[in-house]
């Protein structure tokens, strides 16, 4: 199938919010819009610790906020006018994977390697196992790529399709986009691409 596979950019804001507002995801946890913007690690999460925006309208204002500033980064696939696909690409990993060490072998980068961390795809339900998130992965691969970016990075679990972890992308995609793992603890890869 033929998507059109646009970077985000700050006039695909309400595009974005769009999506989100009328795609069901996110359901296997609390069915809650996350708006993508609850991975974020830095003084934009509220209260306690807690990096889950309390109530949907609050998600969404940020991020319309977050797409604006070009701190949330990835891109949209558009089918027939309509955005069916979303992929959170980000370049500055210091905003997104901190509260993932935690959990992940993830290492700190040098200051002179450059990393696009993929975060979270959402693919519409109706378009999901048409090939759309290997799509939007190969987009950031060679966007990256042209970019100068060093590596692309993901952090995968094993057997998540099913799970509330689907969202992170599946191992044997990545693998099928030649990543490979580079480290893993208790199921838990995080897999990456050289791109140099
Ligand atoms: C997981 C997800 C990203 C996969 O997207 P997709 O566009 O359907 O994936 P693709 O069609 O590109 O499939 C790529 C590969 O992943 C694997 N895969 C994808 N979906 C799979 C499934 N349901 N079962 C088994 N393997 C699957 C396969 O290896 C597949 O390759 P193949 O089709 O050649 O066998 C998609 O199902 C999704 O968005 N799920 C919901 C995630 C979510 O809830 N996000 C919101 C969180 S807040």
């Amino acid at each position: 199938m033929e998507f059109e596979i646009r970077k985000l950019t700050p006039d695909l804001a309400e595009d974005y919010a769009h999506f989100f507002d009328v795609t069901p995801h996110n359901v296997l946890t609390d069915g809650g819009k996350c708006y993508c913007v609850t991975w974020r690690s830095d003084d934009s999460y509220i209260g306690n610790g807690d990096h889950w925006f309390s109530t949907p309208e609050e998600r969404r204002a940020h991020a319309l906020q977050f797409v604006r500033s070009g701190s949330l980064q990835g891109y949209l696939a558009y089918y027939g006018g309509e955005v069916v696909g979303w992929c959170n690409a980000n370049a500055d990993c210091s905003l997104c994977i901190d509260y993932l060490r935690s959990f992940w072998p993830i290492e700190e980068y040098p200051e002179d390697v450059r990393v696009k961390s993929v975060f979270c795809f959402v693919i519409a339900p109706n378009m999901q196992r048409k090939g759309l998130a290997t799509q939007l992965l190969e987009r950031v691969c060679k966007d990256a790529a042209d970019d100068g970016f060093d590596f692309v990075e993901a952090y995968a679990n094993e057997d998540l399709i099913g799970t509330e972890d689907e969202f992170r992308g599946p191992l044997a995609m990545y693998e099928k986009c030649g990543f490979h793992t580079y480290a893993e603890r208790e199921g838990r890869a995080v897999v990456r691409k050289a791109l140099k």
